[in-house]
């Protein structure tokens, strides 16, 4: 090696890192939802990646993350449609030096339009005639997936416009957006529900367009702006205009749009909108930039990712310095302790910071934060608070050692640490306090026994009072004892019984996922009561047949076994049947399935998981025929053990397959 690529050779591995990494972070960014880089960082990685590529021109490569934008394809369930005008992405800066730079490069007379920079997911809406005929997202840029049955469910977007002159073909381009209401409202349902939050409305949003439910999608209220219409033969000469003739239609454009001349206008504007887009429904990221007249931005043109007729200037994620005053610590209803930074209030993006979470033991030692530090304290495109790292320097140093406690905070016992899991647990489950509420609270919860009247409040009131230590004393209630409690009159308390009542119609499958069994969710129950239609058949599952179940893995199936194998579980349980909720489903409870769909199924033989009636009515359940004897239009045979010899016979002579227990559950559950 001579000694010039000595030299080089840490930039050139840099290179290679950063493009993996960017890579990642794309993917964990446009498909898992799921950012592991602030914007910021990617940003500045970003940069520091073309600057490598432009002094190693030979290590150019197209499939490098500067010359392609992030990929948000990869789920399944949506077609996939070729773009007819590639998704680009936009240049970027933090500095407004670089943006005034910029202005004034151009060519003398432009005129520049002003928009603010919506922090969503880009849509590119079809219209044919009039009709919204395709809703594609950027997908990989050149391809995208086409998510019109969600789009349509978007208010503001006109499924037709009825008007003269409608070009044969134009498209529309914006951003989809989950406003902050609806994002923090979708968020304390998740909470209250035990499911991961979204840490930005982006993040909601982009998850909500790739459900494949459009009924929940409109339950959780997206929005869109659009800021961009092509088309052959359009009318306007100016992106203005067009955007102008997009508003007549009825399409939802921003107010903010201004026309600028000049630099000292587009600095304002952004000095402007720096402050006042913390008063928007809907997150925004920065500012736009583009020409306005279209035959200059034909001259000017694009690179491979982006058009040289527009910038984006992003705004700085917001920042503080304050004082970690104490830690203190939070037990959730599984029993997870999780640390609480407790803050001197500071002012951060419009709202006072006095909380943040620490996450776990783990994530304080990284930080090396204690009791007295004066911490970083960050909002950037993230609702939630987050602690960044600490002021190094020596005036400031911590008084105080860190130590997570080994007790529980709420009811003293001995804290356990789980191999391999970053959380510390509170073993006590049924005598922690915040366990047991929390346990009732997920009990009666909308997508479980949906209990109304019995919210937060009333369960820590009957808990102080001693009327509710567990779900089964729900059923236990009087009209009289909640009556007699203060607050509640006797209309409430009408209320609530009925509510009560009205739950013993609950279904199989949502009684077990109130059971709160841990790492069971309201899917995974689902999956379970398909195959296991009685609490007793459930109970009697072993761990292994358990696994057999579609997304059961042996952690969820120890837990299922666990939770049968507590005596006061089953006390519970009794009590619970005693007052008659539903412990059996029909094998068909939920949709039905047509994965045996035209099949005619032999069952024969012993089986251990399921009794033949069990057997039968999955397959009838699945759309299968159950018949009696073997023959050539037998699709399969469901073997037990000690199966009869001349059905197996037959079966060898037709070559019809035998399937047995585990497979068929497998089929089915899958
Ligand atoms: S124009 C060819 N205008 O920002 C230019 N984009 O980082 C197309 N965005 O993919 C984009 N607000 O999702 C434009 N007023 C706005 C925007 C905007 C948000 C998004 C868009 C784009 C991304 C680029």
């Amino acid at each position: 090696m001579d000694l010039f690529s000595a030299i080089e050779e840490p930039e050139r591995e840099e290179l290679k890192r950063l493009r993996k990494e960017l890579e990642e972070a794309n993917y964990k960014y446009y498909v898992l939802n799921m950012p592991t880089l602030s914007d910021r960082e990617f940003d500045e990685k970003m940069h520091r990646l073309q600057e490598l590529e432009a002094q190693f021109p030979d290590m150019f490569d197209p499939k490098s993350p500067t010359q392609h934008v992030g990929s948000d394809l990869g789920k399944k369930g949506f077609e996939q449609i070729k773009h007819k005008y590639p998704m680009l992405s936009l240049a970027n800066s933090y500095s407004r030096e670089e943006i005034e730079d910029w202005v004034r490069k151009l060519p003398s007379n432009v005129e520049i339009v002003c928009e603010l920079k919506y922090d969503g997911l880009s849509i590119s809406l079809w219209y044919e005639h009039g009709v919204l005929v395709r809703a594609l997202t950027r997908g990989d840029g050149v391809q995208g997936d086409d998510v019109i049955a969600n789009i349509k469910t978007i208010p503001s977007i006109p499924w037709r416009i009825e008007r003269d002159n409608i070009p044969e073909f134009f498209e529309l381009r914006g951003e989809v957006l989950l406003p902050w209401e609806r994002f923090e409202a979708l968020n304390k349902e998740r909470e209250e529900q035990e499911e991961p939050l979204f840490a930005n409305p982006r993040n909601a949003a982009s998850g909500t367009l790739k459900l494949q439910d459009p009924r929940e999608v409109a339950r959780r209220g997206l929005d869109a702006y659009l800021y961009y219409m092509l088309g052959d033969n359009l009318p306007g000469k100016t992106h203005f205009e067009r955007l102008e003739t997009a508003k007549q239609w009825g399409f939802h454009i921003s107010d903010a749009i201004k026309v600028c001349k000049n630099v000292d206008e587009v600095m304002a504007y952004i000095a402007y909108w720096d402050t006042e887009r913390k008063n928007l429904p809907v997150a925004t990221d920065g500012i736009v930039l583009k020409v306005n007249d279209l035959t200059q931005q034909e001259e000017l043109g694009y690179t491979a990712k982006t058009p040289r007729w527009a910038i984006a200037y992003k705004f700085p994620a917001e920042k503080q310095l304050t004082l970690l005053k104490e830690i203190t610590y939070q037990v959730g209803r599984t029993g997870v302790v999780t640390p609480v930074a407790n803050l001197e209030p500071v002012q951060l993006s419009g709202t006072i910071v006095q909380r943040a979470t620490l996450h776990n033991e783990d994530f304080i030692r990284s930080l090396d934060i204690r009791p007295g530090d004066k911490v970083w304290v960050e909002k950037g495109g993230e609702i939630i608070p987050k602690i960044t790292g600490k002021e190094q320097s020596d005036e400031v140093q911590s008084t105080k050692d860190f130590s997570f406690p080994d007790i529980c905070p709420e009811c003293g016992a001995k804290l356990v640490r789980v191999e391999g899991e970053s959380a510390w647990r509170c073993p006590n489950e049924a005598g922690c306090p915040p366990q047991i509420k929390g346990k009732i609270e997920h009990f009666v919860s909308r997508k479980a026994m949906n209990i109304d009247g019995l919210g937060e409040e009333t369960i820590d009131l009957f808990y102080q009072n001693g009327l509710l230590r567990n779900i089964a004393d729900i059923y236990d209630l009087k009209l009289e004892d909640i009556a007699a409690q203060e607050r509640l009159g006797a209309k409430s308390a009408q209320n609530m019984l009925a509510g009560i009542e009205a739950s013993k119609q609950v279904p199989w499958s949502r009684v077990l996922f109130a059971l709160g069994i841990r790492m069971v969710g309201e899917t995974t129950a689902k999956k379970i009561a398909r195959v296991y239609n009685t609490i007793d058949s459930l109970q009697n599952a072993t761990a292994e047949q358990l696994c057999a179940i579609e997304d059961v893995g042996p952690q969820i199936a120890e837990n299922i076994v666990a939770y049968f194998n507590d005596m006061r579980n089953l006390e519970i349980l009794a009590r619970l049947r005693q007052a008659g909720l539903q412990f059996e489903g029909e094998a068909a409870e939920g949709p039905k399935s047509d994965k045996l769909a035209g099949m005619s199924i032999v069952i024969s033989g012993t089986f251990s998981y399921h009794s033949r009636d069990e057997y039968k009515a999955m397959i009838e359940a699945n759309g299968g025929k159950n018949v009696g004897s073997v023959s050539k239009k037998t699709s399969f045979i469901l073997a037990g053990e000690n199966m009869g010899p001349e059905k197996r016979k037959k079966a060898e002579a037709l070559g019809i397959k035998l399937m047995n227990e585990a497979d068929f559950l497998q089929l089915i559950s899958g």
